[in-house]
């Protein structure tokens, strides 16, 4: 007699991989049937040919992350290569504002920061996502310390106008009330096969079990029901002796619903980029900035040594041999023009771009983007509230709060009393500093009424990135879906003139972007080098 063996399902495999090896198995299983894709680990920094750019140079177009890492890269492929920075600061939006440093918007008086030794803002970037994988690597080579960033925490605030009487709320308690209240919905539906076509009858025990888990649901008769937990905190804390502490009384889902907690705040830290961990640079954003320009580089030099400053560029021209770059300081002829610029800032430049071209630089949307920051007189978040790191949020203009993820316990510290983009961003960018700081106290009093007692009005520091005399917004609004022959086309050098940055990748509005986009623009540069060489031979 043969024994029949049942045919072994994509399924069964799995199941049997799991009970075997676990969830490694299962996961190296999954790949090897070809279901899941196996994220391409960053390679490294890359490294070409110390000699293959020998005779060869370039011109970037901006001192930012993505003209600095294109700088590193082909300096240490032997290429000449010259960066012209438009403004006096070096690092684009990488602007970490330390006591005694000024900057001005456009039309504007400049504003100085005088918070105490020791504290900054981040003007501009403030957080590195755990799988922006090229970042960190370049953090990693070049000696960047990191820390973490919080960007949640159960004890951050909502608030909203339009519920619980405008009082802020713990996260946790909405979040988890929200869990309880949803599963004991889902714990009442009959037979769960009718909400899933892969559910059967013997599922029933494990689906609920699991609403349990979800939902912290508790036993009610022959049913399931929520009705509180201690995982949406307590309106008096636990002690000792004869304080048993006592929940926060349940929420009701209507007020929930109103609230549009659900739209802002509440599951931000489910977006990919915004999950745990993240890190920030130890220091401020600007020691990334400091690891490019300290990076060594043929001839005894740094990438310093590369770049010249307050530059505008006023010319950027395709040429028979090559390009042609007029700047405010001098004229460049180079083989290949990176251009790190904003597309819209470059498409004003005079150039001899083919209307194609022109066109696609144009249709890359600007996005405004405007954040404040205050030196505290006390640490009142902590303090009051036991907050220690993350984001409260609210539907008042600023949106939100950030709380220093570092320094806990210090008498003072840096709050980013508002960040914003969009509409809300350019109506802060018409008000002038005072008005922004009127609105942003308002804003801070929502979240923690006292506010405006425990923050130095007099320090604070306010940035519209739109106004930024070179900068046409925080970053490009760019989804490559959103218009993607713009995009590809852009993607494509125009002639001898490539170009790099967050917008050209699908990391827009992060360093990872410029990064990578860097990467790209430089292996383009060096294959074109190559097969030049290899036609020569
Ligand atoms: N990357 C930016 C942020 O995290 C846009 O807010």
């Amino acid at each position: 007699m043969t024994l029949r063996r049942p045919a072994l399902t994509r399924r069964g495999f799995l199941t049997r991989l799991a009970a075997i090896g676990g969830a490694g198995a299962v996961y190296h299983g999954l790949t090897t049937l070809g279901l899941l894709a196996v994220p391409p680990a960053y390679a490294g920094i890359p490294a070409y040919p110390a000699t293959i750019g020998q005779g060869r140079r370039v011109v970037i177009l901006g001192a930012g992350m993505a003209g600095l890492t294109a700088a590193l890269l082909l300096s240490r492929a032997g290429f000449g290569v010259k960066v012209i920075e438009a403004n006096r600061h070096i690092g684009g939006r990488s602007l970490t504002v330390r006591p005694g440093d000024s900057y001005a918007e456009t039309g504007r008086p400049a504003l100085t920061c005088a918070f105490d030794d020791g504290l900054y803002l981040n003007a501009g970037p403030g957080r590195i996502p755990h799988n922006h994988t090229a970042v960190l690597e370049y953090c990693r080579e070049l000696g960047v310390a990191m820390e973490p960033y919080i960007f949640a925490s159960r004890a951050n605030l909502l608030q909203s106008d339009k519920a619980f009487g405008g009082d802020p709320v713990q996260l946790r308690r909405i979040k988890y009330e929200l869990h309880g209240q949803l599963a004991e919905m889902l714990a009442k539906v009959p037979d769960p096969a009718a909400l899933d076509g892969s559910l059967g009858a013997g599922d029933r025990a494990a689906f609920l079990e699991m609403l349990s888990q979800f939902g912290a649901l508790q036993r009610q008769g022959d049913g399931l029901a929520y009705r509180g937990s201690n995982r949406s905190g307590y309106a008096v804390l636990p002690g000792a002796g004869r304080n048993p502490g006592s929940l926060w009384p349940e929420l009701d889902l209507k007020s929930l619903l109103d609230s549009d907690f659900w739209k802002n705040g509440l599951f931000n830290d489910a977006t990919d980029f915004w999950q745990t961990s993240l890190m920030q640079p130890t220091g401020g954003m600007d020691m990334i900035v400091r690891g490019l320009l300290r990076a060594a580089i043929p001839g005894g030099r740094t990438v310093r040594d590369l770049v010249v400053t307050e530059s505008p560029v006023a010319e950027v021209a395709n040429t028979a041999t090559g390009v042609r770059v007029g700047h405010a300081k001098g004229s460049e002829t180079a083989d290949f023009c990176i251009s790190t610029m904003a597309p819209s800032l470059l498409a004003k430049v005079k150039n001899n771009f083919t209307p194609a071209y022109a066109n696609a630089l144009g249709r890359i949307v600007d996005a405004a983007a405007f954040k404040l920051g205050w030196q505290a007189t006390r640490r009142f978040w902590e303090q009051d509230d036991d907050i220690y790191g993350g984001i409260s949020w609210t539907d008042h203009p600023i949106r939100q709060i950030w709380y220093p993820s570092d320094g806990f316990f210090a008498g003072t510290g840096v709050l980013t009393g508002a960040y914003n983009n969009g509409a809300v961003a350019e109506s802060f960018g018409r008000l002038s500093h005072e008005e922004r700081v009127a609105l942003a106290l308002e804003g801070g009093e929502k979240l923690h009424p006292g506010f405006s007692n425990w923050v130095h009005r007099d320090r604070a520091l306010s940035i519209a990135w739109h106004n930024m005399p070179h900068f046409a917004g925080g970053w490009q609004d760019n989804p490559p879906e959103a218009d993607r022959d713009a995009y590809f086309r852009l993607t494509v050098p125009e002639g001898n003139v490539m170009l790099a940055g967050d917008f050209l990748s699908y990391w827009w509005g992060w360093k990872e972007g410029a990064v990578r986009s860097a990467d790209l623009a430089v292996e383009a540069i060096v294959a074109r080098t190559s097969q030049a060489v290899a036609t020569r031979l």
